[in-house]
């Protein structure tokens, strides 16, 4: 399987995941093949990067956190709950617990423990896919924290509701390319607040800790956050988590008004945050655990040569097993020669392919 930029698809290739709408509904399944009029719909539809079957490395699978039936239930209820919420409506906090209950468990099934993109994007709401991604991430660091199951769960139900005061944000704002205005951000501001309003209403069903996780996810350990300035241990462990991955999740995929970063600038970003923006202990547990190359990616080495990872090993998730498939002169590699890359400290992947 290999993640690909839609515009490298080709009529004929197999589809190897799901591709749902943000309301959890699936629009393709895998083992379809590509069709003109498919490529044709995704690429009106926005989708920008799809996950392929690759009939020369059958065996290398992009790890998935979840089961697609998880994926599909916490999308509908995401959906259900952030329109309930913005409409003033009752909503079943229960709902939403069980969604993040069912979220931890598929993730304690793992064997291999690692921080990497989830896969999980949906074209048509960018709230929901990043609710459910940080959700995703969250419940990782809390678990690599030491944090028991009731707390996981609460930091997953947490990181989906985290945005909710974006449901009452217009879309044109929210969507904007490029810098916005002082007032746009102003506004965008308020939903920290909102968000944490629209939920504590509804305490003694959800955890208070669940809403101030909506209110606290944009505060910074130095104080230069949002929207009280709290600093340090002002804010609380399950925000500061949130802090990290909401960041991560924005950098880390292609949305219509900002591109992904590459992957080393993924690290350097969180990296440069640590003791100042985000937690440095959260910080540096979440890079000790971030794979930031991840199974099927196409890379380029310093060697010249080309490669697929093909596994990321948990204790060295920056220094992944490399499938060696071209020399640097473009001819093939046969067979194919697989590298450790941390026990060659000298190779460095200097580029991928995948968007
Ligand atoms: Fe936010």
């Amino acid at each position: 399987m290999r993640q690909i930029p839609l515009s490298e698809a080709k009529p004929g290739m197999l589809l190897a995941r799901y591709i749902m709408n943000g309301a959890g509904t699936i629009l393709l399944a895998p083992d379809v093949t590509l069709t003109e009029e498919y490529l044709r719909k995704l690429t009106a539809l926005g989708v920008s990067t799809i996950f392929v079957k690759d009939p020369d490395h059958p065996d290398i699978h992009t790890p998935e956190y979840l089961s697609i039936q998880t994926q599909q239930r916490a999308l509908a209820v995401l959906d259900t709950t952030m329109k309930q919420i913005a409409r003033g409506d009752t909503f079943a906090p229960d709902a939403v617990d069980s969604v993040a209950s069912d979220i931890v468990e598929d993730l304690l099934m793992q064997k291999n423990l690692t921080i990497h993109l989830s896969g999980i994007m949906t074209h048509d709401d960018d709230t929901l896919a990043h609710s459910l991604n940080c959700s995703i991430y969250s419940a990782i660091l809390a678990r690599i924290a030491g944090f028991t199951i009731p707390q996981i769960k609460e930091v997953a139900a947490g990181a989906l509701l985290h945005d909710v005061g974006k449901m009452f944000i217009e879309k044109i704002i929210l969507n904007k390319p490029g810098r916005l205005t002082e007032e746009e951000y102003a506004v965008v501001k308020v939903h920290a607040e909102q968000g944490f309003k629209s939920l504590i209403s509804r305490r003694g069903e959800l955890s208070s800790l669940v809403a101030h996780m909506a209110w606290q996810h944009h505060e910074r350990v130095n104080g230069q956050g949002y929207p009280r300035q709290l600093q340090g241990s002002e804010i609380l462990p399950y925000a500061k988590i949130l802090a990290i991955t909401d960041v991560y999740e924005a950098i880390t995929v292609n949305r219509p008004y900002r591109r992904a970063m590459a992957p080393d600038a993924i690290y350097d970003t969180i990296h440069s945050g640590l003791g100042n923006e985000f937690d440095a202990y959260l910080g540096e547990l979440f890079l000790s655990k971030l794979a930031i190359y991840i199974a099927g990616m196409r890379v380029m080495l310093n060697t010249g040569e080309t490669g697929i990872v093909a596994a990321v090993p948990e204790e060295t998730p920056q220094r992944p097993v490399v499938r060696l498939i071209a020399h640097p002169d473009g001819s093939p590699y046969t067979p194919a020669r697989e590298i450790s890359l941390a026990d060659h400290p000298k190779i460095q992947i200097l580029a991928t392919k995948t968007t």
